[in-house]
């Protein structure tokens, strides 16, 4: 029996964190286990916001790749590959932008924040403004049924089923609609108690080492009325004990809830608690991205084939899209 479809992507943008393997990567291990998924990593997207600096986008599609499988995607399983490997993505964006209206992606909100937020570089470009035709054309290819995403990528995914139908009602049904599949796992925050995300400098990533992470851990942010040790404390207000409820066992966690509230328990103890549970949750993370990084020819044998298994399927659809439009 043929399996559901699942595609998802990632720009590899920078080095992956807690709060990406919470999110997505943990979603997506689950999702190999039911679906037939594909994942790839979206390093033409990455060039929609760092056109001006490349010089780290293939580093960080390696990168990507083995914290992918040192996290535990199985490429047996999932089909893992590079969206710039596989030109069918740029074809397909490219038929796609004849029939997508300006208006539709001018008005796209995930458009109009980003070119607010990201005030320091020139956003006016062609690419940029298609970025969601680019990822229309990524799921579209492959017909998934399910598309694992987070709630900013909702307006996306919008776009991608009003492209597809208004390519079906232009020609004929090529497309089928793929649907959202909700990441449910809760907002992991960064060390200054803020969401963990690269862009505030804030994140655990799966590559800093041991030491790396207990010192991170050490300078983090805690309840700011907790000054001296003697000070009572509120678990609540206070980001390692999200991490607490996170990684520790319950026993911890109510030990945490209640000695910090009497002072019984200070920061430092508190923090080295929590600290062993996270160096637990990495280290085979860790011994992954090891193992594969002295072996880059493996890596680059997974994404060559996973590529290959890409194209089989993305080539089919090429192929009824051309004849569809008679081109
Ligand atoms: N835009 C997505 C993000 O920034 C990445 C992405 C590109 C994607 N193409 C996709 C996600 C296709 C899902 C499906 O997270
Ligand atoms: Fe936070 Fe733990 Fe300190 Fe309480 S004891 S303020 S939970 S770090």
């Amino acid at each position: 029996m043929a399996r559901n479809r699942v595609l998802s992507g990632m720009q590899p943008s920078g080095l992956l964190h807690l709060g990406n393997l919470l999110g997505a990567l943990e979603n997506w291990k689950a999702l190999q286990e039911q679906y037939d998924c594909f994942f790839f990593v979206a390093d033409w997207h990455a060039l929609s916001t760092n056109y001006e600096d490349t010089s780290r986008i293939k580093e960080f599609t390696r990168e990507l790749v083995i914290d992918w499988l040192a996290a535990g995607l199985d490429p047996q399983r999932s089909t893992l590959f590079v969206q710039s490997r596989n030109p069918d993505h740029a074809i397909l964006h490219l038929l796609l932008s004849m029939i997508v209206p300006i208006p539709w992606l001018e008005r796209n909100p995930t458009y109009k924040e980003k070119r607010e937020e990201i005030k320091e570089r020139d956003l006016s470009t062609y690419g940029f403004l298609g970025y969601p035709v680019l990822q229309a054309a990524d799921i579209l290819l492959y017909k998934p049924d399910y598309v694992p995403v987070g709630k900013d990528q909702l307006p996306h995914l919008e776009l991608t089923r009003e492209i597809a139908r208004r390519f079906n009602s232009l020609y004929r049904p090529v497309f089928p609609e793929p649907k959202e599949h909700l990441t449910k796992f809760p907002k992991v925050l960064g060390t200054d108690g803020r969401k963990m995300s690269k862009s505030y400098g804030n994140t655990i990533n799966l590559s800093d080492p041991e030491p790396v992470v207990r010192q991170k851990l050490k300078t983090m942010i805690t309840d700011p009325a907790r000054v001296k040790r003697t000070d009572k404390g509120n678990p609540d207000v206070c980001p390692v004990f999200d991490f607490h409820k996170i990684f520790s066992t319950q026993a911890v966690i109510d030990r945490v809830n209640k000695e910090c509230r009497t002072a019984e328990i200070g920061c430092i103890d508190c923090k080295a608690l929590v600290a062993d549970k996270i160096v637990e949750r990495l280290t085979p993370i860790w011994e992954g991205r090891a193992r594969l990084t002295a072996k880059p020819e493996q890596v680059e044998e997974i994404v060559r084939q996973g590529t290959q298994r890409a194209q089989a399927v993305s080539h089919q659809t090429l192929e009824e899209v051309k004849e569809t439009l008679k081109i």
